[in-house]
């Protein structure tokens, strides 16, 4: 059930797309405090939610802020990053609620849980204005589901992107691109996507192409899909400021760009150095942004992923004036002391997305203006929205890939999201599994983070550790920063067997990886879930925060510590082990339920089947589009009374026609059908 409460006049953030009457108070379960809302937690109550924000699956014992930053730094002591994902939900122990929270507001929203006080839950936002829904249900995943009918269905991306993707910030021209085709397809790799970071733009000016460096871009899209190979494109959100540009020029003729209270269009830098940003929140604008992609689908382009759009603001050109000027005092003063140095400091440390620079532009609400953080948090969606209606209408009856970096609970009708600049670290690794499961919950099912990592120097056994994972994660994609070492999994030569083994290994999972994935974007439902949603009874079960359900039959254990040669795993119930090797080079052991410790050896992958569960098992193919779905095996774990058979989805992968009853067929092990 979902209830609606009302406080003041909240400014439109159409997250919401069921029109609820407005319930009268008192809100269930919560007490008003202060400006917000307070909530006395149990200790064996875990609180579930808040999308892409830090540390574990249960959000207890920090405080966050739904605030959307440009924060390439994703340690235990911030309190934002991307997405705003204003979805908690609060699991009680034995006796105790289990409920659902969304806050439907535009700008910060404050979330202190067991911080303060380890018993007390608190959260307000930033302005008394906002629309509140109390949701309650059978269970976690029940009030998710109410939750994605609340807010709509989720984001479909056609199926070869659910093959692996290779991405790095610093491919050049068209012979790097064609340079990772030909270590992929040597090394007889799995591979559907390369992604193109920004140097593919002409200064980096958004659908543009540098003629010198990809003089025919189109020529090269059509030999990789010739390949099996798409071309993903980055989009950023600030436009080039450049008379010379036609979306800067358009833009500017139209009014379309945010404006400083002054009338002028706000200006600050991102990589193109000064650039315009587009007032995302105005349909006309969402739509002229979102037609202009057609620049690239003329080109045979049929992926693309949204950048820097909470907006990241390197700096203002009056803020960096200042700055220097403040320098050149203080050096003219001749007293360069640790003052100085500290004053310097903070100069320089303020220039990127200073808040006060978010204060001071303006978009267009229903005509009126609207000062920019009042809505920041609405920014990157609405670009993620401006270009997957647009490519709807670009594409008709065609799924184009889509998927951004900012966010906020409504933006995953459009799009799927990766998970920012993480760094090659095994902290990373874990931070990437619970951050899956939580951004699930809050809609976003098409996510996945940069695997092996971005910034910093990878490893070799983190990035195989890091695949374990990946291979089950919808978005697949390995990519690192400019400078960092080289991590195409072709660059690993001593692992390229076993890499290859785990990059068939997804292809061969890919029809029950798919079809579980359609389960839930049709079915409002996880295709990643945390072992206490499908065992609520189990107070141990309540506790795991690194082994995830994975659809109906699933459950996946990574190892994410560096020099382990296996670990513990939890067992709710008795569960068949697979230990991978590769598709058909495994050990099974039927293991009773509690703690096990489990050797896994870096080439190998943990893969438990929990009961009466049968999974199609396709022959790997080097791409989605090569891949003949007919089971060749199954695996499977029969018990009785269960009859082990999959209701298996399956379509063409590229059309629209979801809901047609023919994707559906039941699989019986040993028919093959
Ligand atoms: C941002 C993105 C990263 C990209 C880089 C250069 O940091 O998050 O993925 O590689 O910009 O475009």
């Amino acid at each position: 059930m979902i209830q609606r409460f009302q406080f003041g006049q909240m400014l439109p953030t159409e997250s919401v797309v069921l029109s609820l009457p407005v319930a009268g108070s008192p809100v269930p379960f919560l007490t008003p405090e202060g400006t917000g809302w307070r909530y006395d937690m149990a200790p064996e109550d875990v609180i579930y939610g808040l999308g892409e924000m830090v540390r574990g699956m249960n959000k207890r014992g920090w405080h966050y802020c739904a605030n959307n930053s440009d924060e390439p730094h994703h340690t235990e002591d911030k309190q934002s990053l991307y997405g705003a994902h204003n979805f908690l939900l609060v699991s009680g122990g034995t006796g105790r609620p289990t409920f659902g929270v969304f806050i439907d507001f535009a700008g910060p929203v404050e979330y202190d849980i067991g911080y303060t006080d380890e018993e007390i839950l608190t959260f307000r936002t930033s302005e008394p204005d906002y629309d509140l829904y109390l949701i309650t249900g059978e269970g976690p995943a029940d009030i998710c589901r109410e939750l994605r009918r609340l807010t709509g269905r989720s984001y479909i991306p056609p199926k070869w992107a659910f093959g692996l993707a290779q991405s790095r910030w610093g491919y050049q021209c068209e012979a790097d691109i064609r340079a990772v085709a030909q270590g992929y397809r040597e090394n007889n790799l799995p591979l559907d996507m390369i992604c193109m970071d920004i140097d593919y733009m002409a200064n980096f000016a958004d659908f543009t192409v540098n003629q010198e460096r990809f003089p025919d871009l189109a020529g090269l899209a059509a030999g990789m899909k010739s390949q099996g190979i798409h071309l993903v494109p980055i989009i950023d959100a600030g436009i080039r400021a450049d008379d010379k540009d036609e979306t800067c020029r358009e833009g500017l003729e139209r009014d379309y760009f945010c404006k400083k209270e002054d009338g002028t269009p706000f200006v600050a830098a991102v990589w193109p150095g000064e650039a315009y940003f587009a007032d995302f929140l105005r349909p006309e604008v969402r739509s002229w942004f979102g037609g202009r992609y057609r620049a690239l689908t003329e080109l045979g382009i049929d992926g693309f992923w949204n950048d820097m759009n909470e907006p990241a603001l390197f700096y203002t050109p009056d803020r960096l004036k200042a700055a220097v000027q403040r320098a050149a005092e203080l050096g003219a003063k001749g007293n360069l002391d640790m003052y100085a140095f500290s004053e310097l400091q903070q100069l320089i440390n303020g220039l990127s997305n200073n808040p006060d620079d978010y204060r001071s532009f303006y978009h267009l609400v229903d005509d009126q203006p609207v000062r920019h953080d009042r809505v920041h948090n609405l920014y990157g969606g609405n670009m993620t929205r401006a270009a997957g209606e647009a490519l709807q209408a670009l594409r008709p009856d065609r799924r184009t890939l889509l998927y951004s970096r900012s966010s906020f609970i409504g933006s995953h009708r459009y799009g799927g999201i990766w998970l920012g600049d993480n760094d090659s670290s095994w902290a990373q690794l874990r931070e990437n599994i619970h951050q899956m499961a939580s951004v699930q919950m809050c809609g976003f099912l098409y996510t996945g983070a940069d695997l092996g990592g971005f910034g910093g120097d990878t490893t070799p056994d983190l990035v195989m550790r890091w695949l374990e994972f990946g291979i089950f994660t919808p978005l697949m994609r390995n990519h690192s920063a400019l400078g960092t070492r080289n991590q195409e999994y072709y660059r690993f030569e001593k692992w390229i067997p076993s890499i290859r083994n785990l990059l068939n290994l997804r292809m061969a999972l890919l029809p029950y990886l798919y079809s579980e994935f359609m389960k839930a974007a049709l079915g409002d439902g996880l295709y990643f879930r945390p072992l206490a949603f499908d065992y609520p009874g189990d107070a141990m079960a309540r506790q795991v925060e690194d082994q995830l359900l994975l659809g109906e039959g699933l459950m996946v254990a990574p190892v994410c510590t560096q020099n382990a040669a296996g670990r513990y795993v939890y067992l709710p119930e008795p569960m068949k082990l697979l230990r991978l090797r590769s598709v058909d080079d495994f050990d099974t052991e039927l293991m009773p339920a509690g703690h096990h410790y489990i050797p896994c050896a870096l080439n190998e992958v943990l893969l438990f089947l929990r009961p009466g569960c049968l999974v199609p098992v396709a022959r790997p193919a080097c791409c989605v589009a090569e891949l003949d779905e007919t089971p060749f095996t199954f695996w499977s774990y029969p018990v009785e009374g269960s009859p082990c058979t999959y209701r298996m989805y399956s379509d063409d992968g590229v059309g629209t026609d979801y809901d047609r009853p023919e994707h559906w067929r039941t699989l019986k092990a040993g028919t093959g059908q």
